[in-house]
């Protein structure tokens, strides 16, 4: 995903000499997933991609999990953490499982540095904050509400315009992706998935820097962190094409799906990965049946936990929640909206609400510092105004 692409020069036959001004070859990468089946770019280098001058072992890179205790629903208030260093340094993980670590970052910083993680596709949602993606693929530009997706082993970093931005990301070790639903057998979006082509932003501008000296890349494998020192520029791609390189979506370019009576969490899907989905809520038009009710029902996610960042506007489910507040509904447990909520949308025409959520077919571990950021007293938010549900 999400579509065939090529910037800069390249060859008319992909394996063929293709030659620098001075006579000399360019050094062809293939980069593809999957051992070559599955989606794959070809670039050319100005340098031999392997050179390295230093190697050094920067530490674990795994986030360590607390007990979860007794299954409860859980919140976390994610308003007031630091601010400082790069998005990378910046990062941290509050929740994970084998399929997916969930973290936040506030950055003040660039990154001084390029970074490839090699085990996991990354999505960046970009709260806050604008600034430039830039990669061997081209540079990307960001703002608020975008989804960066950037596939394993991309070299890139982040440059902030702003000293006050804002992450919630997504680490996979599975491709992520549109929902298979809503694209055709060559995987063309459908008419009626929630986004299309156009709406996707890709690399338009090459960096091309065949320029030597000692230039950082940290590496992310086999959960640790590593140093290469390089003996030149990461960016020395003079062409590539191919499926694969890191594009935007905008949560703000979502179009919602809505209807008569209350529509279930799978019309607000953008994205899914192995194991778990994505899903954009966005503002919207509520139910129009005339005896419909706009807040969800209580609903048993069997076995699914949920994970909810809430961005902007006002969540009508949710008592207690905050702007920058992150929820998580473990599996084994129903829940919904708490007393008063339903009889307090009735009648509501339209939503604000922003918000990001992933749901995870395992369990979601929670990382020490979620256990700091809690807000200890979410289970009992649903004990107000009696057993009945009753308005307070
Ligand atoms: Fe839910």
């Amino acid at each position: 995903m999400p579509f065939y692409h090529k910037l800069g020069q390249i060859p008319h036959k992909r394996h063929t000499q293709f030659r620098k001004p001075d006579g000399n070859l360019y050094r062809e990468e293939v980069m593809g997933l999957e051992g070559f089946s599955g989606i794959q770019s070809i670039l050319y280098h100005h340098f031999l991609p392997a050179r390295v001058l230093k190697v050094e072992d920067l530490g674990p890179a795994a986030p360590q999990y607390a007990d979860f205790g007794p299954i409860r629903h859980r919140a976390f208030a994610t308003g007031d953490i630091p601010q400082g260093g790069d998005p990378l340094s910046a990062r941290r993980a509050l929740m994970g499982n084998k399929d997916v670590i969930l973290s936040v970052s506030r950055p003040t910083q660039s990154m001084e540095y390029y970074y490839r993680n090699a085990q996991a596709y990354e999505v960046w949602f970009v709260h806050e904050g604008t600034g430039v993606l830039r990669s061997q693929f081209g540079s990307l530009g960001f703002r608020p509400g975008d989804y960066i997706v950037i596939p394993f082993g991309t070299t890139w970093k982040m440059e902030l315009d702003t000293a006050d931005a804002r992450f919630f990301t997504i680490e996979s070790p599975t491709e992520i992706h549109p929902p298979k639903r809503y694209l055709n057998n060559v995987g063309q979006l459908l008419e009626h998935a929630p986004f299309c082509e156009r709406d996707i932003r890709i690399p338009e501008t090459l960096e091309f820097h065949p320029e030597t000296g000692e230039f950082e890349t940290r590496i992310k494998v086999r959960d640790r962190l590593t140093r290469h020192v390089l003996d030149h520029h990461p960016l020395d791609v003079v062409g590539w094409d191919g499926y694969l390189y890191p594009w935007i979506f905008s949560i703000h370019d979502f179009e919602p799906i809505t209807g008569r009576l209350h529509m279930p969490p799978p019309i607000h899907q953008t994205f899914e990965g192995w194991n778990f989905v994505v899903c954009s809520f966005v503002p919207r038009l509520f139910d129009y049946h005339p005896e419909g009710i706009p807040a969800p029902y209580s609903h048993s996610n069997v076995n699914s936990d949920e994970m909810i960042y809430y961005c902007d506007g006002n969540f009508m489910s949710r008592k207690g929640i905050d702007k920058y507040d992150i929820t998580l509904h473990p599996y084994g447990l129903p829940h919904g909206p708490q007393p008063g909520a339903t009889e307090g949308s009735i009648g509501k025409t339209a939503t604000e609400e922003l918000a990001v959520m992933v749901d995870t077919f395992y369990p979601l571990h929670i990382t020490n510092y979620a256990l700091e950021l809690e807000k200890t007293n979410y289970q009992n938010s649903w004990l107000s105004g009696g057993p009945e549900g009753n308005p307070a």
